[in-house]
C-alpha cells in the first residue's frame, strides 16, 4: 500500500480532482447546452442537479476510494469480498478506456488549433473556418497524428505518479487555466455586443425547462464531475484517513461548476448573442470566425486553444489514472508500463473515432465518435452511478458508510447531515439515475 502513492495536501487533492472535472464538458458543452436550453434558467436547474443527485455520488466514489485504497475493481473486492459487485469497477476501467478514446481526439484538436494559431494559419488566410475545419476533421493523417500526440502527454504525466506527475501538473496548470480565464473574460467583455451575449446566457427563459432539459442537466452534471466510472474512487484512493472528505468533494463540486459558468462568459459575450451552431462547430467554427474579426484575435485564439487544451489534459490524466491503477493493484504491473501501454492501446482505440469525422465515409456515417461517447460517456457513467449508490445503500450498508466518512468529517452523526444523506442515497439519486437511464436507452440520444 505504501508505494501506491498519496496526495501531498488536501490542497492536492483538490486541485487535481478538480483537474478530472474540470475539462471539455465545462468549456465548450456547458455553455452551449446552457444556451440552447434556456439560458439563467438552465443554470439554476444544473445547479440542483449538481447538489442533489450528483455531489451524494461523489462522496459515495471517494468515500469508496478512501476506504479500500485501491483501484475500482479491488475497491469493490475489499469492501465486498466474493461478490460479483468488482464488475462495477470493471465497467468502470472499460468506461476510462472507452471515454479516452474519443476524448483524446477532440483534446487533440485544441493542440492543433494551438499550432494553426501560433503559424497565423487561423487568422491570416482568407479560407472560411468551417472550410478549415473539415479539411482539418476529414485529414485522417493529421486526426491520428494529434490524436497520439495528446494520448502522448497524457501517459507522460501519469507515468509521473500520484503527487509528483497528476498533483504537480494540476498545481501548474489549474491556475493557469484560471488566470486566462480571466484575461479572456475582461478582454471578451469590451467587445462591442458583449453584453447582448451576457444578456442572452443570464436572463432565465423558463419556458425552456422541460423534463427532457432537467435529464440533460443531470447527464451534464455527472460528465462534468468526472462521476460514474470510479475516477473519483481512484483519486480518492490516494487520500489520507484524516481527511475531511465531505469538505473536499464540495470544493471540487465548487470549482467545477464555477468554471463551467465562467466559460459561458467568454463564449457569449464573443459571440455578441445565441450560439449559432453546436457541438464541436461552436468552438472550432464560430468562435474561430470571432477570433479572426477582433483585434489581437490572433492571440486570443491561441490563449484559448491553450486553456481548452489544458482543461482536456488535467481530464484524460484522470482517465488514464483509472486505467493504470487497476493494472498496478490488479495486475501488478510497474507504474511505468502500465501507463504507456494503456495509453498506447487507448490511442489506438481511438483511430476509428479519428477518423469519423469526415475521413472514412464507413466511420462517419455510424458517427463513431458520437456512438462511443453514447455508450460510454453516457450509458455507462449513469448505470455506474447508479449500481454504486445501490452499492453503498444495500450492500455495504449505510451505516459503515458513515463510520467511514466521519473520519475526518465532523458533519456526521449530526441528525440533518445523516437523514440528509440517506434520503440521497437511498431515494434520490437511484430514482433519479434510473429515470435518466431509462430515457437514455429508449430514445438512444446522447445527453453528455
Ligand atoms: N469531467 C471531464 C469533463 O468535463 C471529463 C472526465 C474526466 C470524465 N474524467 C472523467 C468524465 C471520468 C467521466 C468520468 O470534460
Amino acid at each position: 500500500m505504501d508505494n501506491r502513492g498519496e496526495w501531498s495536501s488536501k490542497l492536492g487533492f483538490i486541485l487535481a480532482a478538480s483537474g478530472s472535472a474540470i475539462g471539455l464538458g465545462n468549456i465548450w458543452r456547458f455553455p452551449y447546452i446552457t444556451g440552447a436550453n434556456g439560458g439563467g434558467a438552465f443554470v439554476l436547474v444544473y445547479l440542483l442537479c449538481v447538489f442533489v443527485v450528483a455531489f451524494p455520488i461523489m462522496i459515495v466514489e471517494l468515500v469508496i476510494g478512501r476506504k479500500s485504497k485501491k483501484d475500482p475493481v479491488g475497491a469493490f473486492k475489499t469492501i465486498a469480498p466474493g461478490s460479483k459487485w468488482w464488475i462495477i469497477g470493471a465497467m468502470g476501467v472499460m468506461a476510462g478506456f472507452g471515454i479516452l478514446s474519443y476524448y483524446s481526439v477532440v483534446a487533440g484538436w485544441t493542440v492543433a488549433y494551438i499550432v494553426k494559431g501560433i503559424s497565423g494559419g487561423l487568422t491570416v488566410s482568407n479560407l472560411d473556418p468551417a472550410v478549415l475545419f473539415s479539411r482539418f476533421a476529414a485529414n485522417g493523417k493529421l486526426q491520428i497524428f494529434y490524436l497520439f500526440v495528446f494520448s502522448a502527454m497524457t501517459v507522460y504525466v501519469v507515468i509521473g505518479g500520484v503527487k509528483d506527475g497528476i498533483e504537480k501538473a494540476a498545481r501548474v496548470l489549474l491556475p493557469l487555466l484560471f488566470l486566462l480565464m480571466v484575461v479572456l473574460i475582461v478582454y471578451v467583455l469590451t467587445l462591442p455586443g458583449a453584453i447582448n451575449g451576457v444578456k442572452f446566457y443570464i436572463i432565465p427563459d423558463f419556458s425552456k425547462i422541460n423534463s427532457h432539459t432537467i435529464l440533460m442537466a443531470m447527464g451534464q452534471a455527472f460528465f462534468s464531475l468526472s462521476l460514474g466510472m470510479g475516477a473519483m474512487i481512484t483519486y480518492g484512493s490516494y487520500l489520507p484517513d484524516d481527511d475531511d472528505l465531505f469538505s473536499s468533494a464540495f470544493y471540487v463540486t465548487f470549482f467545477d461548476t464555477l468554471i463551467a459558468i465562467l466559460a459561458g462568459f467568454i463564449i457569449f459575450p464573443a459571440l455578441g448573442g445565441a450560439p449559432t451552431k453546436s457541438g464541436p462547430s461552436l468552438v472550432f467554427v464560430v468562435l474561430v470566425d470571432v477570433f479572426r474579426k477582433i483585434p489581437f484575435g490572433g492571440v486570443i485564439a491561441v490563449i484559448f486553444f491553450t486553456l481548452m487544451a489544458i482543461a482536456a489534459l488535467t481530464s484524460t490524466v484522470s482517465l488514464l489514472e483509472v486505467v493504470t491503477a487497476y493494472l498496478i493493484d490488479e495486475k501488478g504491473m510497474e507504474r511505468k508500463k502500465a501507463a504507456i501501454g494503456a495509453g498506447f492501446l487507448i490511442a489506438i482505440l481511438g483511430i476509428p473515432s479519428a477518423l469519423s469525422l469526415g475521413a472514412n465515409r464507413w466511420l462517419t456515417r455510424i458517427g463513431f465518435l458520437d456512438k462511443m461517447d453514447f455508450i460510454f460517456g453516457n450509458i455507462f457513467l449513469t448505470f455506474g452511478g447508479f449500481m454504486m449508490c445501490l452499492f453503498v445503500a444495500y450492500k455495504w450498508g449505510l451505516e459503515c458508510f458513515l463510520e467511514h466518512l466521519s473520519e475526518g468529517c465532523q458533519h456526521v452523526g449530526k441528525p440533518h447531515f445523516n437523514g440528509w444523506l440517506k434520503i440521497a442515497i437511498y431515494f434520490i439519486c437511484p430514482l433519479a439515475i434510473a429515470i435518466l437511464l431509462l430515457y437514455l436507452i429508449l430514445t438512444g440520444e446522447s445527453l453528455g
